[in-house]
């Protein structure tokens, strides 16, 4: 196995487990930037199969905040115009974006079929996930 897959396995055992403990977290994946073609693109999840693989910057919560720099926290996903619907079930996200060495790289994006879930307990734990997860890449 490679470095890029090792890191990979260690993603999705963090998507797993955050999936596995917050009975609100419904789906779980990590998206990270691909700055020549300006897109997003998901390197691994845990939850429903998802369509969107690939998100072009400015598209959807997740495209947002690659633009953004800034968490997004939507109490609720039909109250959004620019949002990419990937289950009729999610009525909430998170997105927080994930910087190494001070640069927005990526993302980890949080769905949840409960609606309002999330508070700035979520943001700052999130944020410091994305802190550690930083590390390793
Ligand atoms: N809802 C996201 C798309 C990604 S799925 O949640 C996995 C968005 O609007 O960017």
């Amino acid at each position: 196995k490679n470095e890029d897959q090792s890191v990979t396995d260690r993603l999705h055992t963090i998507c797993q487990l955050l999936k596995d403990k917050i009975d609100y977290y419904d789906w779980v994946g990590f998206y990270f930037k691909n700055e020549d073609k300006e897109e997003l693109k998901l390197r691994t999840y845990v939850g429903a199969e998802t369509d969107h693989v690939i998100i072009p910057f400015g598209k959807g919560i997740c495209g947002q905040v690659a633009v953004s720099n800034e968490n997004f926290v939507v109490p609720d996903v039909q109250a959004q115009d620019n949002y990419i619907a990937c289950s009729f079930t999610v009525k909430s996200e998170i997105v927080i974006p994930l910087f190494k060495n001070g640069e927005n790289i990526g993302q980890i994006d949080i769905d949840s079929e409960t609606p309002n879930p999330f508070t700035e307990k979520d943001e700052r734990f999130l944020e410091f996930v994305n802190q550690e997860v930083a590390k390793i890449l």
